[in-house]
């Protein structure tokens, strides 16, 4: 172990020869890194970055006229990708390079969340093993066995805004949950205050906080991990110690609960219980374990997120809620509740998806990857473990690819929808879903307009979501109840129009404003 004085001193001089090599040499020696702010010796750009900083990306984009831009964030190099081309060059072509996460210290390391779905390096193994688990257990085949829950939790929650229209999004949070905690763990929700989602959401709320950029000293100066608990400024090891007790003890409440059922002989079969074998020992179990904790934390805040824009934006574009409610009527008749086998024949409900998650994308940065070794793209060398950000909110309102970007408009995917097939799953991967009969633009260049934006909401690479197919016949099966038994609208005597406002965040929600939920005559 290295003495007290030794370190410190080493500390600040690595700390300071770091920032010194970033700001006055790197610039000559990496000519080629791609253009942006360079920011102050410090902190980087860091305080440039607004609640909306995929807004200021696109900016910096257009100020220095280059889709991919960087910066230093405190020490990190930050790439970001700010057009379909380079995001589809880079995360998708050279899948390999780029599907990495970036390190934080503070969740991965002292907070021992390092294992995670989300988290693991793709160099690791286990992310290949996970992904094959989810990719199985979500699969286009295996969400045909969940059709009858997804069915009986949607007849649920329309009772649920029958009865309170106001707490609508309780009502969204719930029937995910009740979903997912089925299909992970054979879980049934309680009523209220369910024991299981206590221990989920805090474990998302301790999550959230460790992971908040900028908070953590250990996140941009590593070292200091070293320093004695004891030490000032060392608050977030103690932190970090304590936080890393709870999640573990949280994570493991469903998967005991699982294993406590599987001695009973009428148990429930689930994700978990049909990958659990109890000769394959410890290693594989834990596998199973990280990888049914991947499908809560994937599912819950996305699919609430994208529930919550579309009736928020029924409200804002009575339209369109009027042309979907027309087809869902015309094609169900009078009285019968749209199922998911209908869901094929709805092309404009399957188009107002599509439009919901363009328009407000559930995740407008996507989720950071980082790049594993020194790569060239076009003229730009981009360094090994730089941070790379995909800025989904850009590409998706790219005029040259979505014109009238601002305009909530589900046509514009009329006529180059390929319908839900639930046997086929035509876009399981996102070269496919890129391709998917997109029309060329009239100018007869290569850009494609109107491309399906499923292609980007769901990530990149190696990283993309596994859950993407349960996600679309959860989100479909909900707007399509919701669009047969009410009328949303802006309350009456409303003068103003609100703005479609974003909150920040790792998943981006719709900031609410005042809706009206009615039953429908
Ligand atoms: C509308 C709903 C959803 C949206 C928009 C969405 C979007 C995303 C995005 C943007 C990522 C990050 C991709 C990247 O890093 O490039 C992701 C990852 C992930 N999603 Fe989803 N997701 C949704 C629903 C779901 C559901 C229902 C599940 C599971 C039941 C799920 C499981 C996951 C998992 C496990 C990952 C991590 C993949 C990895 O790091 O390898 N997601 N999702």
């Amino acid at each position: 172990m290295p003495n007290l004085p030794s370190l410190l001193i080493g500390l600040c001089l690595s700390i300071l020869t770091g920032l010194f090599l970033r700001h006055y040499l790197q610039p000559k020696k990496q000519i080629h890194t791609p253009p942006g702010p360079k920011g102050t010796f410090f902190t980087g750009v860091k305080d440039q970055l607004s609640q909306t900083p995929w807004k200021v990306y696109a900016q910096w984009a257009e100020h220095y006229q280059s889709p991919v831009i960087s910066f230093w964030v405190y020490n990190r190099r930050t790439v970001v990708l700010n057009d379909h081309k380079s995001v589809r060059d880079l995360l998708d072509k050279r899948a390999s390079l780029y599907s990495d996460r970036p390190k934080s210290w503070m969740y991965h390391e002292l907070c021992g969340r390092g294992q995670s779905v989300f988290n693991i390096s793709s160099l690791d193994s286990r992310h290949g093993k996970y992904r094959k688990l989810i990719q199985h257990g979500l699969s286009g085949r295996s969400v045909c066995d969940y059709h009858d829950l997804l069915e009986n939790e949607a007849n649920i929650f329309v009772e649920s805004v029958t009865r309170d229209p106001k707490a609508f999004q309780h009502h969204i949070r719930r029937n995910v949950a009740a979903v997912i905690m089925k299909i992970a763990y054979g879980y049934s929700l309680t009523e209220n205050n369910d024991p299981f989602i206590r221990v989920a959401e805090e474990s998302a709320q301790i999550s959230g906080w460790a992971l908040t950029p900028g908070r953590w000293i250990v996140d941009y100066y590593p070292i200091v991990r070293f320093l004695p608990s004891w030490f000032p400024f060392t608050h977030f090891k103690r932190q970090g110690e304590r936080w890393r007790k709870q999640l573990e003890s949280l994570s493991d409440v469903p998967h005991n609960w699982v294993k406590k059922q599987m001695k009973h002989s009428n148990y429930e079969e689930c994700f978990t219980t049909r990958l659990l074998r109890p000769d394959e020992g410890a290693e594989a179990e834990d596998i199973v374990k990280w990888a049914a904790g991947g499908l809560y934390a994937g599912a819950s805040d996305t699919t609430v997120s994208a529930l919550t824009s579309f009736i928020l934006l029924m409200a804002l574009f009575p339209d369109a809620q009027a042309e979907a409610q027309r087809e869902i009527a015309e094609f169900c008749g009078a009285g019968r509740v749209p199922a998911i086998v209908d869901l094929p024949h709805l092309p404009y409900l399957s188009a107002l998806y599509k439009e919901v998650l363009r328009y407000a994308p559930v995740s407008n940065l996507a989720l950071p990857h980082r790049v594993v070794q020194d790569d060239v793209y076009q003229s730009y060398h981009i360094p090994k473990d730089s941070t790379i950000i995909a800025n989904t909110w850009a590409i998706l309102h790219d005029p040259a690819i979505y014109p009238e970007p601002f305009e909530f408009r589900p046509s514009r995917f009329i006529d180059n929808a390929p319908m839900l097939d639930q046997h086929q799953p035509h876009y399981g991967n996102l070269e496919d879903t890129n391709h998917s009969g997109c029309s060329k633009r009239s100018d007869n260049s290569d850009i494609e307009t109107d491309p399906d934006p499923r292609a980007y909401c769901f990530g990149y690479g190696r990283r993309s979501c596994p859950g993407m197919r349960l996600a679309e016949i959860s989100v479909l099966l909900i707007m399509s109840r919701v669009l047969s038994q009410f009328q949303i609208s802006l309350p009456v005597g409303v003068e103003s129009t609100p703005q479609v406002e974003f909150t920040s965040g790792i998943t981006s929600h719709v900031k609410q404003f005042d809706i009206t939920i009615k039953l429908r005559q």
